[in-house]
C-alpha cells in the first residue's frame, strides 16, 4: 500500500490504480511536453497517454477538489479539448505563466510563457440524473408536490423554479440548498460527496499586496492576483535549482497549494521531476505523494527532499 508523504520511482499511472476513488484532496501534475526535451519527453501516443493519466487522476480526486495541469502552447487544446469531451470536471481558469526570459528565435516571436490549466472536479450529466431520479422518488413518497417542495426549501429558489431544474438533473444544488433537500426529503448519504463537499479557494492566501495605501477603494489590503503570473523561470545561478530542464520554480507551485488546499490535505505530485510541489506541501503542512518515473530524478528529488528542507523558508518568503 502506498504511503503519505513519500515520492515513489515508479509510473504515475500505476501508482494511481492503487489509490481509493475521490480520496485526494489537490492533483498538480506537470506531464511530458511531447517535444523531446529529453529521453523522458517522446511519447509515442500522446494523446491516449493523456486520457489514461488524466481518467485516473479523475477518478482518484475528491468532488469539487481541483486539479492543475502544467503544459505550453504544443499541448495545451489537446489537453483541455480531452478534458473538455471527458465531461468530468468544469474548467476555471487558464492560467499564463509569465517566464520572463524566453529562447531568443530569429524565426518567431521569442515565446516567454507557458500555460497552467484549472479544472475542479465535478458531478456529471450521470450523476446528476441519478440524483434527480433519488428526489422525485423521495418528493412522491412523501407526498410533496414540486411547488411545495420548492417553497418549503427556499422562498427565493420557489420563485426560480428550483427543484424542477434538480429533478431533472439540468442543475445541482449548492451546499445550503442541498442540505435543506436532505433534511426535508429525509435523504441518506449517498451524494453527500458531490454536493455536500467544501470547494477550495483561498484567493486572499495568494492576493498581491496593496501598496497605494492612500487609496481607499481598496479596503483590503490585497488584490486578486490575477490569471497572469509574472513569475521568473530558474536559471543556472538560483539557489533552488538543479539540472533538471523543467524544474518550475517553488514559488509557482507555492501559489497553486496554497490557493487550491488546506492544512493537512492530501496532494498528488504527478510526473514530480525534481520534488518540487512534494517541497512546497512539506513547507506548509499538507500530505504528498509524489510520483517520478526515471530513477535519476527520483533521486534528485530525495535528496531535494532530505537535504534542503529546512532551508525552505529562506527560499519562500510568505
Ligand atoms: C515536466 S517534468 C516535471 C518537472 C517537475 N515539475 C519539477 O519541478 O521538477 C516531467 C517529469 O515526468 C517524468 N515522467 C514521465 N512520464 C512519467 C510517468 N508515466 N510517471 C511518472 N513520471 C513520469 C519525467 O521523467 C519528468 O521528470
Amino acid at each position: 500500500m502506498l504511503e503519505l508523504d513519500k515520492i515513489y520511482n515508479m509510473d504515475c499511472i500505476e501508482a494511481m490504480k492503487q489509490l481509493e476513488e475521490n480520496s485526494i484532496d489537490l492533483i498538480i501534475a506537470d506531464p511530458p511536453y511531447n517535444m523531446g526535451i529529453d529521453d523522458w519527453d517522446k511519447i509515442d501516443e500522446y494523446e491516449k497517454f493523456s486520457i489514461d493519466w488524466l481518467r485516473e487522476a479523475i477518478r482518484v480526486l475528491k468532488p469539487n477538489k481541483a486539479l492543475w495541469i502544467f503544459s505550453n502552447q504544443h499541448n495545451v487544446t489537446t489537453l483541455n479539448f480531452i478534458l473538455s469531451k471527458m465531461d468530468l470536471v468544469k474548467f476555471r481558469s487558464w492560467i499564463i505563466w509569465n517566464k520572463g526570459t524566453g529562447i531568443p528565435n530569429p524565426n518567431n516571436f521569442t515565446n516567454h510563457h507557458e500555460q497552467i490549466l484549472y479544472y475542479i472536479k465535478q458531478p456529471n450529466a450521470t450523476i446528476l440524473s441519478e440524483f434527480g431520479k433519488y428526489l422525485k422518488d423521495r418528493r412522491t413518497k412523501l407526498n410533496y408536490s414540486l411547488r411545495e417542495i420548492s417553497k418549503l426549501c427556499d422562498e427565493k429558489w420557489y420563485y426560480r423554479g428550483g427543484h424542477l431544474y434538480f429533478e431533472t438533473g439540468l442543475s445541482k444544488p449548492n451546499p445550503d440548498q442541498y442540505n435543506k433537500l436532505k433534511e426535508v426529503l429525509e435523504l441518506d448519504d449517498r451524494f453527500d460527496i458531490w454536493f455536500n463537499n467544501g470547494f477550495v479557494f483561498h484567493l486572499e492566501d495568494v492576493g498581491i499586496k496593496w501598496i497605494h495605501d492612500k487609496d481607499k477603494r481598496n479596503k483590503r489590503g490585497w488584490k486578486n492576483c490575477g490569471d497572469i503570473w509574472n513569475i521568473t523561470q530558474l536559471s543556472g545561478n538560483f539557489k533552488e535549482r538543479v539540472e533538471h530542464p523543467t524544474q518550475k520554480p517553488l514559488e509557482l507551485i507555492e501559489r497553486i497549494v496554497k490557493v487550491s488546499s488546506n492544512n493537512e490535505d492530501i496532494i498528488l505530485d504527478l510526473f514530480s521531476g525534481t520534488g518540487t510541489t512534494s517541497l512546497v506541501c512539506k513547507k506548509h503542512g499538507r500530505h504528498y505523494m509524489g510520483f517520478e518515473l526515471e530513477e535519476e530524478w527520483y533521486n534528485v528529488s530525495l535528496q531535494r527532499l532530505h537535504k534542503q528542507s529546512e532551508r525552505l523558508d529562506n527560499w519562500l518568503e510568505t
